[in-house]
């Protein structure tokens, strides 16, 4: 995540655009009215990022194009009469012969000439100034860098390449424009987002703000508190609009994730028997797989939730999107969203302190949770080993993960596909000897292996290798 936003960062470095204008008539005083009459360099806000070129009033002025364009160098050259010149040029007038001049200016390398068909300019290399969208967009990644990089050695090397926040902060001051605090940002979302009359193109671009925003734990609880779990509910119930439920799941799977008092707050909702009985329903594939996030962040972590879930036939409605044909993917998604559910029942129950009055009630409700059964009543044991036949050893590694934790309970489905499962061992066993003799600390396929092992002796195969 962090790296995407760190390779967003650097390209728009390399298109950001900052119009630099020289003034040069103000300079000779030959123009008395111009604004910049102190010659200095001085840098132009432009509200949009492509540096198209305005002549030095600010407002684009067609210029009749008998000529070709100008194309400055490190020289002085005639610019002719109705010619137009871009930006950020030192300009002069020749007074012996009445003739504008120009050219690039000196030790401003970071400034390049650029060209693209009609239009032209020139683009900072340097950047020095970010335009109000960069400036925007720029905040937006700091936030998201500073919420997702726990890795010290590329934070620091983000570090040299961003603005600081402070900075940021900054240049939005020097450009009138407020910084609003997440408070005020939500609520103003939630506020179009309620608005009757929102568009679909605006309903689109406020889910995606949303989403961006609800990552945070307190925006969250900020959105819940403030009304806006239903409104999200709706849009996602608008099986109409493919896009539209989508985007809409991507901010329902945002802030329930890891929230426990949104969750808790989409449950009572009703976000649960929605999107069970969506993903149920004869919805598309895309919005399925969503569906099945906003399911997942709905459920992690939750114990009751996950009663709730089971109570309400989400293993049947995700037994239905598993067995349509070719959605491998989806399958996976499936696999391990359960196994997530079961390893985390595992892991409270190996954890848990019983002097801890927290760890027994919470011991109390996982133990409610009877996924494990559920799942080989309903004929997931025979669902997962068709799995195995998958080639990619990420989807490999998911199956093999589930079929351990339940090779108890699908103990005789799972010794049918003992052929299989050993067909897998000799494979890993060669990885295995592979990755360990390079001796770089890999053990990605010995992990593999010792899973396939640890099935084959909890259904009482004997390890022959
Ligand atoms: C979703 O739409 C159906 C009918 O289209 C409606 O009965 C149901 O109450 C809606 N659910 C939510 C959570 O909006
Ligand atoms: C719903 O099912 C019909 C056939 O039963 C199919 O033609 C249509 O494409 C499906 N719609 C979606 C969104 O999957």
């Amino acid at each position: 995540m962090s790296r995407l936003c760190f390779q967003l960062i650097q390209a728009m470095n390399i298109i950001c655009v900052t119009l630099v204008i020289f003034c040069c008539l103000a300079c000779l005083g030959l123009h008395g009215k111009a604004e910049n009459n102190d010659g200095a360099l001085s840098v132009v806000q432009q509200d949009d990022d492509n540096g198209i070129v305005e002549n030095d009033n600010g407002d684009s002025e067609i210029v009749p194009d008998k000529y070709e364009s100008f194309n400055p160098t490190e020289e002085w050259q005639t610019v002719k009469e109705g010619q137009a010149i871009p930006a950020g040029l030192h300009v002069r007038m020749n007074f012996e012969t009445g003739e504008k001049e120009a050219k690039l200016m000196d030790g401003e390398a970071e400034y390049k000439y650029w060209r693209d068909g009609d239009r032209h300019g020139m683009m900072n290399m340097d950047r020095k100034q970010f335009s109000m969208n960069e400036l925007k967009k720029a905040l937006k990644d700091f936030k998201t860098t500073q919420l997702d990089d726990t890795d010290l050695k590329s934070e620091a090397e983000v570090k040299k390449n961003f603005k600081s926040y402070e900075e940021l902060k900054n240049d939005f001051a020097s450009m009138n424009m407020d910084i609003k605090t997440d408070f005020e940002i939500i609520t103003e979302l939630v506020k179009q987002l309620k608005h009757k009359d929102i568009g679909r193109d605006d309903m689109i671009t406020v889910l995606q703000d949303l989403e961006y925003y609800l990552h945070q734990i307190d925006n969250g609880i900020l959105f819940k508190d403030i009304g806006g779990l239903p409104y999200i509910l709706n849009i996602i119930n608008k099986t109409d609009d493919k896009q539209l439920q989508i985007e809409a799941a991507m901010v329902l799977g945002a802030v329930t994730s890891s929230n426990p008092k949104v969750q808790i707050g989409a449950l009572e909702a009703g976000a649960l028997q929605l999107l069970l009985r969506l993903t149920s329903m004869n919805s598309s594939i895309d919005v399925k797989r969503k569906l099945i996030y906003c399911i997942s962040t709905l459920c992690r972590n939750f114990p009751y939730a996950q009663r709730r879930f089971l109570e309400l036939g989400g293993l049947a409605a995700l037994g239905s999107t598993f067995d349509e044909p070719g959605v491998e993917k989806v399958k996976i998604k499936i696999v391990s969203f359960l196994n997530d559910l079961l390893v985390e029942k595992i892991l409270v129950i190996e954890n848990s302190k019983l002097e801890l009055s927290s760890d027994i009630e919470k011991l109390k409700q996982y133990k409610q949770v009877h996924l494990e059964e559920a799942m080989r009543e309903q004929g997931w044991c025979e669902r997962i080993v068709t799995l195995l036949k998958l080639q990619d050893h990420e989807s490999r590694e998911n199956v093999l993960n589930i079929m351990d934790s339940l090779s108890t309970s699908c103990k005789t489905c799972f010794i049918k596909s003992t052929n299989d499962l050993k067909t897998l061992q000799t494979e890993y066993s060669q990885l295995s000897v592979e990755e360990l003799s390079i001796g770089d600390g890999n053990d990605y396929f010995t992990i593999i292996l010792n899973v396939i092992n640890s099935v084959l002796t909890n259904i009482g195969i004997k390890d022959e290798l």
